[in-house]
């Protein structure tokens, strides 16, 4: 094609780089593209259009074959700009664009399913920042599930913006409102170990008076105690994913752009116990 072999090179753009989530991901699409011979840089954008503009000039420079796009904030007026290959990875960008993700919405009604299985009657969800389209895509998935119950309070939805620090915070509050809460979906592994420290620091027990169960399924979630309950999204595999779609897309001048959905799967730990 077009863009064949200019340099060897593969970029990946991820929001956080503090989120364990994001450099799981990174060790799949470096070691993809290393084993086809790409050399690979990553980018930590903050979420911020700036510095996404940045590193797209810079990179456009050095005439990188393609780019690995981890983004909420980025435009379609300037991803049409870039005369580069894209993927959109983890969060859908344009309708046009080839995208690998996972089934957000269905992941969280699993989730809160099966906290209802174990017995939970009063389940809230703590979400992610609200220009995030997995953080919508999973809200969706928790109201399908709740809506209808008498219980349910819209105050039972609070954000803890993907950050440790923020969730603790968030919890603390609902729980201090709301003690009647038995149950908790949390948008990300990162504010659910956040959520443990902050029923630590309440004196609330888990999983015997709170169970918790998280999304993303990475490495630190085993780590805590209790250990984290999630919905585990196969972080590598859509990493690898994506880098092969992206080289596919480089080197075949037919390439169809396409969407690929994985599916997430529950890994039941510590931080979840059927009542009695
Ligand atoms: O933990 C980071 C979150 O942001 C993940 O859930 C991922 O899916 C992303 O969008």
């Amino acid at each position: 094609s077009l863009f064949k072999g200019k340099s060897k090179m593969i970029a990946l753009f991820v929001p956080d780089i503090m989120n364990p989530f994001f450099p799981e991901l990174a060790r799949a699409v470096e070691d993809v593209t290393n084993h086809h011979g790409y050399t690979f840089i990553l980018c930590n954008t903050d979420d911020e259009i700036e510095k996404e503009q940045t590193y797209l000039n810079a990179l456009q420079q050095k005439s990188v074959d393609g780019i690995i796009i981890v983004s909420s904030t980025i435009t379609k007026e300037l991803i049409s700009k870039i005369k580069i290959p894209i993927i959109a990875l983890d969060r859908i960008i344009g309708a046009n664009m080839s995208s690998v993700t996972v089934n957000n919405r269905e992941g969280a009604r699993e989730a809160v399913r099966y906290l209802k299985s174990i017995g939970c009657q009063r389940i809230a969800h703590i979400c992610g920042p609200d220009h995030v389209i997995n953080t919508a895509e999973r809200m969706k998935g928790y109201l399908d599930e709740v809506k209808d119950e008498d219980w349910f309070l819209s105050s039972y939805i609070v954000s803890g913006e993907y950050y440790f620090q923020t969730a603790t915070q968030a919890m603390k509050k609902l729980l201090t409102v709301h003690p009647e809460i038995d149950g908790i979906f949390v948008g990300n592994d990162l504010m659910g170990v956040g959520v443990l420290k902050g029923a630590k620091e309440l004196g609330i027990r888990v999983p015997d008076e709170l169970s918790v169960i998280a999304f993303d399924g990475i490495m630190l979630g085993e780590t805590t105690t209790p250990s984290l309950t999630t919905m585990a999204q196969p972080i590598y595999e859509i990493g690898a994913r994506a880098a092969e779609m992206l080289l596919e897309q480089i080197n075949d001048s037919k390439y169809q752009s396409k969407r690929e959905e994985f599916t997430v799967q529950l890994i039941e730990r510590q931080s979840t116990r059927k009542r009695g």
